[in-house]
């Protein structure tokens, strides 16, 4: 029987909460489907500092190496406002993101019919919207050397950030992104600035190129990263994947998040280089939400988040993707029954908490699979 290793990182707040839900879809898939996944567990955040001293252990991090999937909760929270910068929750994050070096960070902006009337745009625009937007992670201007601020000696300063892009960087993040098209409806669109950035240039044309060397199939587009922002709010439909670098993608996928409502709605999924001998890529999925100590241990955090992030890891890492397409149908169908979290409320629903969220889901999954 397939083995499948998952390493869970419920992490502070809410992420327990929201995690103890996905627990009960994997062993119900493990039951009736016989998908063979076998769960370890660790500490990151701030119950790992409490635990250790540390953000994440070493043993623990050995352990998300080997695991096949990270399924990692949320991190933080005013109890660890004040403990050292190098051991700070969010260090467990980026030492993860670092070590199992995830260039690759996706993040869908789905509009689930029941909800399009919260989002900020007409509901007519963002109705059946689903885009995936994928990120550089690793690269670009928040890592590009020199980075400093120096002295002028003439009463001013300079602030240097340095956006720095190579061929291997470019060339793989456009491949995760037309390999993720053709599982959808093929299409591509690349945002860049190439008419004032030199890396703009550069990224245009190894796009080109890859997508002529490996990827024709695919349909490409290009399009200047602030006409893009525009479109985006514009006429969002338009888009399957979207590619892009480092800093875009970071403000790109945000507004594509506000197009579909509530943070306690977000997943994503961060994806490194496939093994050179098992083909196997190495990948956390988390909420995009934090760890919300406003409202963590009254059991009304909204667990949709992170079950659509486990949906996810059931298509990219395990390609079981009759299941994750019925988990985001059980996700619809729920909403459309007016079962909503306090966070998506809405005239005329029911306001449930989150165990029952997670149940319903469960319940709706079951049903349709
Ligand atoms: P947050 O995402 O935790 O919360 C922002 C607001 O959204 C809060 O009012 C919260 O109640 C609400 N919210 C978030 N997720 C929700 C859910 N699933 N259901 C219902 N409501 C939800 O961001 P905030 O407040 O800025 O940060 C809180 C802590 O989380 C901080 O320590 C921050 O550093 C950390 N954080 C961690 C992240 C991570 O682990 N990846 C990401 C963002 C923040
Ligand atoms: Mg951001």
């Amino acid at each position: 029987m397939t083995v499948r290793n998952l390493f869970l990182l419920p992490g502070d707040g809410i992420g327990p909460e929201a995690m103890a839900e996905v627990r009960k879809i994997i062993a119900y898939l493990n039951e009736a489907k016989g998908t063979g996944f076998v769960l370890d567990e660790g500490l990151v955040g701030g119950v790992a500092y409490d635990a250790h001293g540390s953000a994440v252990s070493e043993e623990d991090m050995a352990k998300a190496l080997a695991a096949d999937a990270v399924l990692f909760g949320a991190v933080g929270g005013p109890k660890w406002d004040a403990v050292p910068y190098e051991v700070r929750p969010e260090a467990g994050l980026l030492r993860l993101r670092k070590d199992l070096k995830l260039f690759a960070n996706l993040r869908p902006a789905i509009c689930y019919p029941a909800l399009a009337a919260a989002s900020s745009l007409k509901p007519e625009l963002v109705e059946g919207l689903d885009i995936l937007i994928v990120r550089e992670l690793t690269g670009g201007v928040y890592f590009g050397e020199p980075k400093e601020i120096i002295d002028l000696g003439n009463g001013q300063k300079r602030g240097i950030d340095t956006q720095v892009y190579d061929t291997y960087e470019i060339e793989r993040i456009a491949g995760v992104a037309f390999e993720l098209a053709r599982t959808r409806q093929n299409r591509v669109c690349s945002m860049e600035k190439r008419n004032v950035m030199k890396s703009g240039v550069l990224w245009n044309q190894v796009v080109t190129e890859t997508h002529k060397a490996k990827y024709s199939d695919v349909q490409l587009e290009h399009m200047l990263a602030d006409a893009g922002g525009m479109q985006l709010v514009r006429q969002p439909k338009q888009f399957d994947v979207i590619v892009t670098d480092n800093l875009f993608g970071d403000m790109l996928s945000d507004v594509a998040a506000m197009l579909t409502g509530s943070l306690g709605m977000l997943p994503s999924a961060s994806l490194g280089a496939p093994d050179a001998k098992t083909g196997k890529r190495k990948a956390l999925y988390e909420p995009v939400h934090g760890s919300a100590p406003d409202i963590a241990g009254k059991g009304i955090a909204n667990p949709i988040a992170m079950i659509a992030s486990f949906a996810m890891c059931l298509r990219y890492s395990f390609n079981l993707v009759t299941e994750a397409d019925n988990l985001e149908k059980a996700i619809a169908n729920v909403l459309d029954k007016g079962i909503r979290t306090g966070d998506i409320m809405a005239e005329g629903c029911k306001q449930v908490g989150t165990v029952e969220m997670g149940e319903a889901i469960l319940a709706e999954f079951k049903a349709i699979s």
